[in-house]
């Protein structure tokens, strides 16, 4: 097996020759994200993706975030280290399932969650992330109809949070948050009484209930870094650990392992791995590549997402 550091090194040079920009998730490996130009949560990346001025984007996360960087870059090429890093999320939700509920309920406004495949985003009205659900939602005229897809968690707290009686949720779940509960939430506060608990908002009615702070993977690493505590429960995947610990050095952070796996991650971000990475950039594939018509037709809701202050 090659040493990790050739791999990189190999990296950085492929990096230059191909004038390519690496996009990492917060999720991903360390490894990754120690060479990553930009690190990030989705609204992050998503803006990132359109400012950079290069040929290749290499995007490190899931590949509904690659797509959102095509869409928003369709003449770059834009490769991923794996094109099987999915998402529970996008697969919740189908662009025909979306057509047919909008032929019964066509007065509906479609908010789309970023976790959605490219197919939804051009059939939606805006799309929006974890760091910006509520403030889309708020953007609504109040009296016209909301439909919130996929994920069942983050559209209930947007609910509650914009006091909006008219928004229908999907009942899409991401298979990391979703399967914490407040029993074993409740058990590591015992076991480290003076730790806040910081929730991604895909996590569940019952453990949102118990946070200190609920924000999307860069807002909770903000809060972590800024607060006077020094121990922290942490309500999302692992990988948030390596800038935690960069940016807030001697503090502490518990992550909670779920009942299916023991562990804290999301399997399809850890599909990507350095010599995928390599890999990718070398070949130029796997490259996101959408028809014209869904690019064009999911830039306008992402552009009225990016366009809300
Ligand atoms: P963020 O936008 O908070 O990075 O969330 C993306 C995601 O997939 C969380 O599971
Ligand atoms: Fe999707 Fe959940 Fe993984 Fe995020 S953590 S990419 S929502 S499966």
């Amino acid at each position: 097996m090659i040493a990790t550091a050739t791999i990189a090194e190999e990296i950085l040079e492929l990096k230059k020759r191909r004038r390519a920009i690496l996009l990492a998730h917060h999720y991903q490996e360390t490894e990754i994200q120690e060479l990553a130009d930009a690190i990030g949560d989705s609204l992050e990346l998503a803006r990132k993706a359109r400012e950079f001025d290069g040929e290749v984007i290499a995007f490190c996360g899931v590949w509904f975030m690659a797509e959102t960087a095509k869409i928003l870059n369709p003449e770059r090429t834009v490769v991923v280290p794996d094109a099987e890093a999915g998402c529970s999320l996008v697969e919740a939700c189908s662009a025909a399932q979306v057509r047919a509920w909008k032929r019964r309920r066509p007065d509906d406004v479609v908010v789309s969650y970023i976790n959605t495949s490219a197919e939804v985003k051009a059939e939606s009205d805006i799309i929006c992330t974890s760091r910006n659900a509520v403030k889309i939602v708020n953007s609504i005229p109040a009296e016209k109809p909301v439909l919130f897809l996929p994920d069942l968690n983050l559209g209930n707290y947007v609910k509650k949070e914009t006091g909006r009686e008219n928004m229908r949720v999907w009942q899409g779940a991401c298979i990391v948050h979703a399967t914490w509960h407040a029993r074993r939430l409740a058990r590591a506060r015992e076991q480290h009484p003076e730790a806040l608990v910081a929730a991604h908002p895909e996590c569940g009615a019952d453990v949102l209930a118990m946070a200190d702070f609920i924000g999307s993977t860069s807002a909770i690493i903000e809060w972590c870094v800024s607060s006077p505590a020094r121990e922290f429960i942490i309500m999302t995947e692992s990988g948030v650990t390596h800038s935690l610990h960069r940016l807030a050095p001697g503090k502490k952070f518990f992550f909670l392992p779920n009942e299916a796996c023991n562990c804290s991650e999301c399997p399809y971000m850890k599909r990507n791995t350095l010599e995928k990475l390599r890999d990718c950039l070398r070949d130029l594939k796997p490259q996101v590549e959408l028809p014209e018509r869904i690019l064009r037709g999911a830039l306008a809701p992402i552009e009225r997402m990016l366009a809300v202050k």
